[in-house]
């Protein structure tokens, strides 16, 4: 049996052990997947478990996704330009780190909403971590332009800054955001902003968008956000967040195992686990 697992802090909440082993069982792939609670003091002896123990693959996720990096023996070039690894694969003693959340969010973007990125204009609302892996990722597809706007402007001026001017990202100021909302053919929301299930809070004004454009939002609990729903009033195609999870446990798995993963099961058990 291969062993997997995902480490974070806290973990229990985490739909990866339900969604991982259906994709094995669904492929008969002989592997075992569980979630560890792992406290930061802790983080350096579990990656010499996953050594020790021989686990062919480990998902990370919140708070160690940066920390884990100097632990292992190989960042790919996409986790390094990140600054953040999900993904560790196992290579016969070597720990190979790769980050599948902006490339997961990506794929569910072409799969789902809108196939062809290039030559579009991109707005990209938030500027943590989340927003940086999807930048990154939304670069590699050629689009014409990619904004980012925040809420603490100098965030958004500091994010964009740190990629290279060929990927064309660049800040907008508050006050223009409206506007480059208006020429928008994708706007993503990456905030927390439309998270609580009582408050019906936007991260913008929906009036805002172009119909026919896609509005996207990395949320996926609930599956609509209110942002969503007044984005679809207003003629807008949508996206929700449950892809971009599906996916980058896709990625994940097709990097541990070589096959193609199982995406309608894995989607199919995700969504079943809501109720
Ligand atoms: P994540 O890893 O999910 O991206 P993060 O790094 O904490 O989380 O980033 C949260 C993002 O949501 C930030 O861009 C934050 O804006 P600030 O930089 O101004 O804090 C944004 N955010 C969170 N709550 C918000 C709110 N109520 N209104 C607007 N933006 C908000």
């Amino acid at each position: 049996t291969a062993l997997f697992g995902v480490i974070g802090d806290p973990i229990r909440h985490s739909k990866s052990p339900i969604m991982l082993n259906r994709a094995f069982r669904e492929t008969g792939v002989n592997g075992g997947y569980a979630a560890f609670h792992v406290t930061p003091e802790r983080l350096e002896q579990a990656i010499a478990g996953v050594r020790g123990l021989g686990f062919r693959g480990l998902n990370v996720t919140i708070p160690h996704k940066v920390e884990v990096m100097q632990f292992l023996d190989e960042i790919s070039e996409g986790a390094q330009a990140i600054g953040a690894v999900n993904t560790i694969v196992n290579e016969n003693g070597r720990l190979i780190g790769y980050n599948t959340d902006g490339i997961g969010y990506v794929r569910s973007l072409k799969e789902e909403a809108e196939p062809d990125l290039s030559g579009k204009t991109i707005v990209v609302l938030g500027a943590g971590g989340a927003a940086r892996g999807i930048l990154w990722a939304l670069a590699q597809e050629g689009p014409a332009a990619i904004f980012v706007a925040n809420r603490t402007e100098a965030k958004a001026v500091e994010l964009a800054g740190s990629f290279p001017s060929a990927m064309r990202i660049s800040a907008v100021p508050g006050n223009g955001l409206q506007s480059v909302v208006a020429e928008a053919d994708v706007v993503v929301n990456t905030t927390s902003v439309g998270m609580s299930p009582n408050v019906d809070a936007l991260p913008i004004d929906p009036a805002w968008l172009k119909p026919g454009a896609v509005a996207s939002d990395l949320i996926y609990n609930p599956l609509k956000t209110a942002f969503l729903s007044r984005a679809e009033e207003r003629g807008c195609r949508i996206h929700g967040g449950l892809g971009m999870f599906v996916y980058q446990g896709a990625y994940a798995f097709e990097y541990w195992t070589g096959k193609p993963a199982p995406i309608a099961a894995m989607r199919e058990v995700v969504l079943a686990s809501f109720v």
